[in-house]
């Protein structure tokens, strides 16, 4: 191949490709949100990233922007429409209508799946991304709303971060609804209020008072201290809890129709991420596609790209450091079969062990253990053979110390 026909080494445009260091800091953040999903008595359940494309489409479910413009949708060989999920709402709702009369409710459920949207890649915007859903189904009790919210703040405190770093917006669709027929908005005009409320924050204020006086909404009406009562009980709730950093917002609308009462997003307070983190809310009529009689749900999606930009604007992302805790470099490669001796009896003895068996000098090996971030490493050499022990050098600091074989696994297990 001349050098024009080679291929790209880029991944297709706003998916992920994760390195060592990618995946390790997606397995804390999975860590860390099974822990808290797990003690807050949510139980874990998985799922195809495949969907029949109509479970998008049908009414109720449909966010126009996300169902014509956002979706990855192709045809299979058999001719049928499918889509991968861009989101896992339609999906735990399918599966509770499925199984209703088996699963006992209230059901506290948890998921991490990646899900695709076609969107414009930007900061915290990609078209893969992996969001952990934390749904409660089966309760009106606004005791519901509020645990999981709950959970929402568990998550920010198990990540290290201050109340002070974020603040929970509430809305309330029921509020907005019945504003809307109190004013007998037309459904177009309704629309319109709901969109320009989502990007109230985003517009200059008189734009936002003009548009509002030209639909016919009072501004007072949107004032935050007319807290409605469902978003009031929820905060007495919170507050109760010790939850200090959750408001009322009247702008807080979320951007799917199926949301149907309280409404949150949560955002961060730092000057240079000033921006949604993650959001959810309650959804009265979602399992109503499947059945008569609908379940309620009311529950979050919590993405990884934004946390990610979360940890690091604050100094709170985790250092690396790979599961291999030594590097074995050979120092003839006659003695590579005695290094892999080494290494076995260590990783029976449940250490993670890695071998340089290329035959470079040592200064080279060194450097390979350096570049993977290893964190110790010894020389397998004829003394070492001879004597049976072996010094181990901690590449960050540079000390050393001699051991002899048999006492090798329980420094590495006791660091
Ligand atoms: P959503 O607001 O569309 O809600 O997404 C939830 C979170 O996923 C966002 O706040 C953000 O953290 C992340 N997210 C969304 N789109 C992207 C993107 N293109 N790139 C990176 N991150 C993104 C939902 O998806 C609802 N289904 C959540 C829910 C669960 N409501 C009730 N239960």
């Amino acid at each position: 191949m001349s050098k024009k026909e080679k291929l790209s080494v880029e991944s297709y445009k706003g998916v992920r490709d994760f390195y060592p260091e990618d995946q390790a800091f997606l397995q804390y953040l999975t860590k860390t949100y099974r822990q808290v999903a797990e003690r807050m008595g949510y139980v874990e359940y998985h799922a195809s990233v495949l969907e029949p494309a109509e479970l998008y489409k049908s009414k109720g479910a449909d966010n126009e922007e996300l169902v014509n413009e956002q979706t990855y949708t192709f045809l299979d060989r058999g001719g049928r429409e499918v889509t991968l999920r861009p989101e896992m709402t339609p999906t735990v709702a399918r599966m509770v209508a499925a199984k209703r009369r088996e699963l006992g409710f209230p059901l506290r459920l948890f998921s991490i799946p990646n899900v695709f949207r076609y969107e414009r890649p930007q900061r915290g915007r990609l078209r893969e991304h992996w969001q952990l859903n934390v749904d409660l189904f089966g309760s009106n009790s606004l005791a519901a709303d509020a645990e999981v919210i709950m959970v929402a703040h568990e998550l920010m405190k198990a990540f290290g971060a201050q109340q002070s770093d974020f603040v929970i917006k509430l809305g309330s669709r029921t509020f907005l609804n019945t504003l809307i027929e109190e004013l007998s908005l037309s459904e177009q005009d309704s629309k319109r209020f709901l969109g320009l409320l989502d990007r109230r924050a985003k517009m200059p204020a008189d734009e936002f008072t003009a548009a509002m006086s030209d639909i016919g909404v009072p501004l007072e009406r949107l004032s935050p201290g007319a807290v409605p009562e469902d978003v009031s009980q929820v905060l007495d709730t919170l507050s109760v809890l010790g939850v200090e950093n959750a408001v009322f917002d009247p702008s807080i609308v979320r951007g799917f129709a199926y949301y149907s009462g309280v409404v949150f997003e949560v955002f961060d307070t730092h000057k240079d991420n000033n921006r949604a983190l993650f959001g959810g809310g309650r959804y009265d009529n979602l399992t109503a596609l499947f059945d008569d009689e609908p379940i309620t749900g009311v529950g979050f999606g919590m993405g990884d790209v934004t946390m990610h930009d979360f940890l690091s604007v604050r100094g709170l992302l985790p250092t690396y450091t790979p599961p291999t805790k030594l590097y074995i470099a050979v120092a003839d490669k006659e003695l590579i079969p005695h290094a892999l001796g080494v290494a076995q009896g260590l990783r029976a003895e449940g250490v993670a062990v890695a071998v340089d068996f290329c035959d470079k000098k040592l200064s080279d090996q060194i450097k390979t253990a350096v570049k993977h971030k290893i964190p110790y490493l010894l020389v397998v050499g004829s003394n070492e053979v001879t004597s049976g022990t072996f010094v181990v050098r901690n590449l960050a600091s540079g000390a050393e110390e001699s051991l002899k074989r048999a006492e090798l696994s329980t420094f590495f297990l006791h660091l």
